[in-house]
Order: structure tokens, then C-alpha cells, then sequence
């Protein structure tokens, strides 16, 4: 863990070869489920309520842990004792934090679930608790010594530019998660090794609405003609579709109750990126990220639990 504004020369650092980095959110999770949200002006009974270290880059690095994968995580926490909590939380998790960024007041983040597990997320993000360029710059060892390096396009344009730059420069996989903001986030779609995104963010990144597994794959194979190896796209309410040069597999949404849909996405992308990481075919890694939703969305919250699926 560093400030923002200097940069590394931890030599033990330096010299750790592998793993993935998670450029994300970090965040303290909030999740309350309740049978019903109250109109205005009435309260409801809390049914359950938990209290963790989240945000979508802390899912999805927890998962690939949990998977068996060592892990770096980039990302901003407050300067407050949240943010302490925060780092515990991570290095309890077995997470190299040791780049993250101390900067202002944590993100918030509250997820209020009712009884057919419909989700509603109030997001408190202050800007400092984005990364900035600079932030990615100041851990460019760390980009340096990763084999992968995981983009979550939610954050800022220049984070983004600038880990992709660092990454391809040192020849690591590139994989992006969610839909590009700019047009400059969505050209970085050509250096990718891996993209992911759910129906609605495949559909703005692709202009195609993925709503048959037909559709998903004719966007799909639009984007690996950019040259990305593999595309894993959501289809409206059916699964996940997981295409690559060769052939395509089509996961379906299991029987399972859907509890809380949160984490799902970033617990598909933890599976998909182990599995290809160790050197399973693309099939075979979308079976696993299909396992790694299918277990999350029978989780309350966004944090996965995925060691058993651990390949
Ligand atoms: N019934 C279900 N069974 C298994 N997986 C599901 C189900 N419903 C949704 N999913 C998974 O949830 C993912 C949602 O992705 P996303 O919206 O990115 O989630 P998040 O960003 O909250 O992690 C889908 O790609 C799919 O893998
Ligand atoms: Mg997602």
C-alpha cells in the first residue's frame, strides 16, 4: 500500500513474478434483505444484514483467490479508518494490496434486496475514490509483474488508458469487464485478450441488443474480429454466451433461486479468467465462470464463496 503520489521501489515487490491485477472499485458493502421495500414514509423489518469489503474490483479478486489464483488489487480507499478495515479485509483474503491507494473517504456502497431478489444499489463513489492516471502510473511495477491484467470499465478513462498501456507494454493479458464509457476505452477493446460484459453492456459496447444467444454470438464474433480471444457476452434473462475463434458455448441460467443477482457478473468473470489462465479451453472456462454465477446469485451480497468450484 502506497499514497497516490509515489511511486514503488520495494525491491521484494518488484521481484514477485505472476498473477492477476484487478484495476477496480474497493468499497464497504453494505447488503440488507427485507420481504418488501417500504413506500415513502414507512419503514419495513431488516430480515438480514451483512457488512463487508466489496465493490466489484474486491469481488472479482476475491473469487480468483478463492479459485486458487494470486492476486494484486489496484484501487482507491479512504485515509479514514473504513479504509483501514478495508485492507484488513483484503490481506485476511489472502489479496496483494500493497498498491492500493489511501485517498480521501471510502466508496459506500448499499444494496437492498427484497424478497424475489430484485436489487437496488445506492452507490456512494466520491471522485477521489477513483483512480487517476497517475494512481496507475505511481503501481506500474505491479502492472509490470502481473500476467493479467483485469480493466474494470466503470472507472475513469485515464486509469484505464494508462493500465492498458502499462500492461500490453510488458506483455500481460488484458481482459475488460463492462461497457467502454469513451471511444478511447472502447478502442482498447483490439488489445484485449478477454472481454466480458453482461446483455446490457455487450449491447453498448457491440450497438447489438443481446437478446438470443443468435444475436450475442453475431456481436460476439464482431468483437473478436478486433482480435480478442475470447468474448463472453450475457443474453437477456438466459445465460451466458462464451465465444472464441473456433466455436461458441452457450451456458444457461440453472434452476437455482436467484437470492441477490449482485457479484454474479464478477464472480463469471473470476471463473472464466482462472480457467483460462491455467490453460483450459475457452469451453471449459466458461463452464466454470457459469458455475462461479450460478453460486453467486444464491448468495446474499456481492462477495463470492467459491472455493469449492476451485479448479
Ligand atoms: N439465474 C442465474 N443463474 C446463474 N447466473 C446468473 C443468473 N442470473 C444472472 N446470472 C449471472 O449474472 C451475470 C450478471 O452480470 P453483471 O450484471 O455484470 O453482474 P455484476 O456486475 O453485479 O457482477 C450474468 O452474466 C450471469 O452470469
Ligand atoms: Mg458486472
Amino acid at each position: 500500500m502506497v499514497d497516490n503520489h509515489r511511486a514503488h521501489s520495494d525491491p521484494a515487490h518488484a521481484s514477485a513474478a505472476g498473477g492477476v491485477l484487478v484495476v477496480g472499485q474497493i468499497g464497504r458493502d453494505l447488503v440488507i434483505s427485507t420481504d418488501r421495500v417500504p413506500d415513502p414514509g414507512a419503514s419495513v423489518d431488516v430480515a438480514e444484514r451483512l457488512e463487508m469489503w466489496g465493490g466489484k474490483g474486491a469481488n472479482q479478486a476475491v473469487g480468483m483467490r478463492q479459485l486458487g489464483t494470486p492476486v494484486g488489487l489496484l484501487g482507491v480507499v479512504g485515509e479514514d479508518e473504513v479504509g483501514e478495515r478495508l485492507l484488513a479485509s483484503a490481506r485476511a483474503d489472502d489479496i496483494d494490496v500493497r498498491v492500493v491507494v489511501r485517498r480521501g473517504t471510502s466508496a459506500l456502497l448499499v444494496d437492498v434486496v427484497d424478497a424475489e431478489g430484485r436489487r437496488r444499489l445506492f452507490e456512494h463513489v466520491p471522485a477521489e475514490a477513483l483512480l487517476t492516471g497517475g494512481d496507475v502510473y505511481s503501481a506500474r511495477e505491479a502492472v509490470a509483474r502481473a500476467d493479467t491484467v483485469c480493466l474494470q470499465l466503470q472507472q475513469p478513462e485515464p486509469a484505464l488508458l494508462e493500465a492498458a498501456r502499462l500492461g500490453t507494454a510488458t506483455g500481460a493479458d488484458l481482459v475488460l469487464d463492462g461497457a467502454p464509457q469513451t471511444p478511447k476505452v472502447r478502442a482498447l477493446v483490439g488489445q484485449a485478450r478477454v472481454v466480458r460484459a453482461n446483455a446490457h453492456e455487450g449491447e453498448l459496447l457491440t450497438g447489438i441488443a443481446l437478446e438470443s444467444e443468435e444475436a450475442a454470438l453475431s456481436a460476439a464474433r464482431g468483437v473478436l474480429d478486433e482480435g480478442v480471444e475470447v468474448v463472453a457476452f450475457g443474453v437477456a434473462d438466459a445465460g451466458d454466451l462464451v465465444v472464441w475463434d473456433e466455436g461458441h458455448r452457450f451456458l444457461p441460467h440453472g434452476p437455482q433461486r436467484v437470492l441477490d443477482p449482485t457479484g454474479a457478473g464478477d464472480a463469471f468473470l473470476a471463473g472464466l479468467v482462472t480457467g483460462l489462465r491455467n490453460g483450459a479451453a475457452p469451453a471449459q472456462a466458461g463452464e466454470l465462470a457459469a458455475a462461479c454465477a450460478a453460486s453467486t446469485v444464491q448468495r446474499l451480497g456481492g462477495r463470492p464463496d467459491l472455493s469449492a468450484l476451485r479448479p
